[in-house]
């Protein structure tokens, strides 16, 4: 296995410098790339300088660990400047020709060895890696804003990602103290579908029931302390478009399906306006509030098992990686035992009657078995 010294990160902004710092934090020497030499400066001043002052201020972070941090992470315009790394992190901004652009030109500079892994939230890894002559050596490694403070990790294998290649991601991914779940090349990985599908069935049914509304039933459904609107206004609307626009393309016409962008976020995100929280009354009755809570969790109990059974990820690793990234206090399979597999069964096949996905093979003809998660 690899052993890995040095990391370069390709893009510092929000994602690219948490990732740096908590890399630098524990031990690693870090060389990050900007555009420029401005964006270079203003960039380690923000995230660098400015960020670990206000902890030392804060008395979260002594003066010492902050010089240790520092002086393990430098910046630079150059790819050249990478030519030594051992890994490659890139974080820039979610445009698939730019990233697989960057991979084929480290593939020119980087040593034959050095390990690439990209943290894209939507493309599959076999894409942004389609121009590296050694795809063994390529893996994703998707990290949860804040990337400093979520502790949880996806380390991706691509088909043709090696045994070795893996370890070495996963080992350099516990050395960051985070905690790992191996998941395999799928549009959006594990997380991100039972999320992303999470907040379109609750944008679909604004217009009927108010944000408030909406908010308050995913607190009430999951158990949540923030309400998931509220987690897509902090996300940005933006982002939640594109991702959502993102599955929906790749996995519509697939056996598992996905549900349609929702016009209501469509229009949120053509407005640029994210969703108002204190748009009136809750909606307090609670025939009203169950048909929302019903379809919710059928929508949610149905990915999270197609993931399951395509293999993508085990039911124990999505339930633990669903707790520790979105704080979710019990993850989808705990949800299901705990509802019963009868009433479990019925809200999928309520789900997938209504088009929101293809119905699960475990759920097709019976009623099965609890999760042994
Ligand atoms: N923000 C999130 O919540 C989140 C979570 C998980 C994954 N991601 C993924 O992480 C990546 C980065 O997202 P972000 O939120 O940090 O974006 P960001 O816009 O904050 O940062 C991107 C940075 O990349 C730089 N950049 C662009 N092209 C570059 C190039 N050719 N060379 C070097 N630097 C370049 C930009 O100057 C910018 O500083 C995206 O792929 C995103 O999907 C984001």
């Amino acid at each position: 296995m690899k052993e890995i010294k040095t990391v370069g990160i390709i893009g510092f902004g929000v994602m690219g410098a948490a990732i740096g710092i908590n890399a630098a934090a524990s031990g690693f020497n870090v060389i990050f790339k900007e555009l420029n030499e401005t964006l270079v400066s203003s960039m380690y001043d923000k995230w660098v300088i400015q960020s670990l002052k206000n902890r030392v201020e804060k008395n979260k972070l002594t003066q010492q660990a902050m010089d240790q941090i520092t002086q393990k992470i430098m910046g630079t315009h150059r790819y050249e400047d990478l030519k030594d790394c051992d890994l490659i992190i890139e974080a820039a901004v979610e445009n698939l020709e730019l990233k697989t652009t960057i991979f084929e030109t480290l593939s020119k500079i980087c040593a034959d060895d050095a390990i690439f892994v990209s943290n894209t939230s939507t493309f599959p890894i076999e894409s942004v890696m389609k121009k590296v002559p050694h795809p063994d050596r390529t893996a994703g490694l998707h990290y949860f804003f804040p990337a400093n403070v979520n502790r949880l990790v996806e380390v991706v294998r691509q088909k043709k990602t090696s045994d070795d290649t893996f370890d070495a991601v996963r080992d350099f991914a516990v050395k960051n103290k985070k905690i790992v779940i191996p998941v395999k090349d799928f549009p959006g990985f594990a997380i991100n579908p039972v999320f992303i599908a999470s907040y379109m069935v609750l944008n679909s049914f604004y217009g009927n029931y108010n944000v408030a509304t909406l908010d308050s039933i995913s607190k009430e459904a999951l158990g949540l302390k923030y309400g998931i609107m509220w987690v897509q206004n902090s996300s940005g609307i933006g982002t939640s478009f594109h991702a959502a626009t993102s599955l929906y393309n790749y996995l519509n016409g697939t056996d598992v399906g996905f549900l349609k962008v929702p016009e209501q976020l469509k229009t949120c995100f053509d407005n640029g306006t994210p969703w108002n929280l204190n748009d009136g009354q809750v909606i307090e009755d609670k025939t009203i509030r169950q048909v929302v809570i019903d379809r919710l969790l059928g929508a949610i109990f149905a990915i999270a098992t197609h993931l399951v059974e395509k293999t993508i990820v085990s039911a124990t690793d999505l339930e633990k990686g669903i707790r520790t990234s979105l704080a979710w206090p019990e993850g989808p399979f705990a949800i299901m035992n705990k509802l019963g597999m009868e009433q479990t069964r019925k809200l999928i096949v309520l789900a997938c009657y209504s088009g929101l996905f293809k119905m699960p093979e475990k759920f097709a003809t019976d009623i099965p078995e609890p999760w042994g998660v």
